[in-house]
């Protein structure tokens, strides 16, 4: 089983930025804590991050017949991209949203997510943990387990 995980836009300067909503780990951090969440499992991944909305849609389409699931948290790109929400429709691979913050407790743009209408799930506000959970989700969603 083979998994594409995606992050978006200043995820890269986690860490760095507002650390009081994204916390003060860094974005290294991060990747470290998804291959060793997806290495527990036996899962192979692929970790992608841009700042560009193209790059991610090429991500996307790169990922057909390839790439079991994608985990994805498309940051800022969430509330507009509509072109990511037709790449992840046209690859139609199963797909988790995640965002470190809670987006529901936030500003009214925020409330929006585009890339949410093809995903099969999503976790907010759970920090890094969220990628975990979407890797064990996709991971029994893809088992066929009866209890996702
Ligand atoms: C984010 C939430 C988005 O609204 C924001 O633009 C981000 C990060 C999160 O992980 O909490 O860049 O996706």
């Amino acid at each position: 089983m083979k998994f594409l995980v995606i992050n978006g836009p200043n995820l890269n300067l986690l860490g760095l930025r507002e650390p009081d909503i994204y916390g003060r780990q860094d974005f290294r951090a991060l990747e470290d804590f998804i291959r060793e969440s997806c290495r527990a499992e036996g899962i192979e991944v692929e970790l992608f991050q841009s700042n560009h909305e193209g790059a991610i849609v090429d991500a996307i389409q790169g990922a057909y017949g390839r790439i079991d699931g994608i985990v994805i948290n498309p940051a800022a790109y969430t509330h507009t991209s509509v072109a990511i929400l037709d790449a992840l429709k046209a690859v139609q691979l199963p797909a988790v949203e995640v965002h470190i913050s809670d987006v529901s407790r936030r500003e009214s743009f925020r409330q929006i997510s585009y890339a949410g209408l093809a995903c099969i799930k999503r976790y907010i506000g759970l920090g890094f943990e969220g990628y975990r959970q979407a890797i064990l989700f996709l991971k029994d969603y893809l088992e066929g387990n009866e209890n996702v």
